[in-house]
């Protein structure tokens, strides 16, 4: 697309300088003047912008994207698309969307969040107007705690300024700092504007591992019982992820009064990944590829995962996280 973008603008530059050569100089003024004026169109045209050419929610794409690429999660998938379309199609949200997704690693929470960034941003991930960060690689060291508060107020409020459909990831949340999440607390808030900013469409979403231990707890009595894991319902969860996630000490997240204000909107579990979900990713990895999918391949795959507990082998360890790489020595 973008190489596509480049031909055109260089075919409309050099039939300008053709046309040019050709006339006299006022003529060549006058072609100068359209070219740099439509040089300046055709610029404002591709740059990406803040408006609807650029931004435009696709419900029936999110919906389609989590039906057919996401794999074994249920619950967060119904979660995920309730809280966007409402929150999308709402022209005057009271609070930007916050959204914390949770679970084991390699069970697509990254994945997710990139579905949401590609149905809501013409360049999805690639956006301008959205921005990662990950506490390790962004926040480092704990003592400079105060220089990364008062930069990253600075970036959320100098973003949304700039576009209040602003999307902001914090990946490994658990791990950020109690201070740092407390510092965008306002920007999660019911607050009308601060400082003469409205933060109420932009949406917020965190990831973390938090919880993950709880939920598979439950997936696996399940899966003891003999139920089918579409059962699994969010109430079976939610018990054992508020106990785990919300009373542990040891995580920054909860440290925060982000839970007691209810500035969280939606807590979305992802469930650990079991061997038919690792085919389907290693199946959906090929034809992304452009190789036919092949089962005995992606069978191959799946059995050289690990799973767990060691009796029973239910879950894969990593979830899908390794497949993308571990096809190459199967094709
Ligand atoms: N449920 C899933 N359905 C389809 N693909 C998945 C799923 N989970 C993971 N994948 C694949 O595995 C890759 C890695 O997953 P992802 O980065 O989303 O994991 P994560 O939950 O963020 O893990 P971590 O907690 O380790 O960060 C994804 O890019 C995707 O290709
Ligand atoms: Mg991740």
């Amino acid at each position: 697309m973008k190489v596509a973008r480049i031909y055109l603008l260089l075919h409309v530059i050099l039939t300008a300088s053709v046309l040019v050569n050709t006339f006299d100089p006022i003529t060549t003024t006058v072609v100068v003047g359209i070219g740099a004026t439509l040089g300046r169109t055709i610029y404002k045209y591709f740059k990406e912008s803040c408006n609807p050419q650029w931004i435009a929610f696709n419900a029936t794409g999110l919906q389609k994207d989590l039906d057919s690429k996401l794999f074994g999660q249920h619950i967060a998938s119904r979660i995920v698309l309730k809280a966007v379309n409402g929150f999308m199609n709402n022209d005057n949200p009271k609070k930007p969307l916050v959204l914390s997704l949770h679970g084991w690693t390699g069970t697509g929470k990254n994945f997710v969040s990139k579905l949401i960034a590609e149905n809501i941003y013409k360049e999805g991930m690639d956006s301008s107007f959205v921005h990662v960060f990950t506490s390790e690689l962004h926040f480092p060291h704990a003592s400079e705690i105060e220089t990364y508060k008062s930069q990253l107020q600075q970036w959320i409020k100098g973003n949304v300024t700039n576009c209040a459909h602003s999307m902001f990831i914090f990946d490994e949340m658990d791990k950020m700092h109690p201070g740092l999440i407390d510092s965008i607390k306002p920007y999660l808030d019911y607050y009308d504007k601060l400082d003469g900013v409205s933060y109420r469409k932009a949406m917020f979403i965190f990831l973390s591992n938090a919880g993950g231990e709880s939920i598979i707890q439950t997936a696996l009595d399940f899966w003891r019982d003999g139920r089918d894991r579409n059962e699994i319902e969010l109430h079976d969860l939610e018990t054992a992820l508020s106990l785990s996630v919300f009373n542990n000490k040891k995580s920054g997240l909860w440290h925060t009064s982000l839970i007691d204000k209810n500035l969280v909107d939606f807590f979305v579990p992802f469930l650990p990944l079991e061997y038919k979900h690792v085919v389907q990713c290693a199946m959906a990895e090929m034809e992304a590829r452009g190789f036919d999918p092949d089962k005995d391949v992606a069978d191959q795959v799946a059995k050289d995962v690990i799973y767990f507990p060691k009796t029973e082998r239910v879950f894969s360890v990593k979830g899908c996280k390794t497949i993308e790489s571990k096809l190459d020595y199967y094709i």
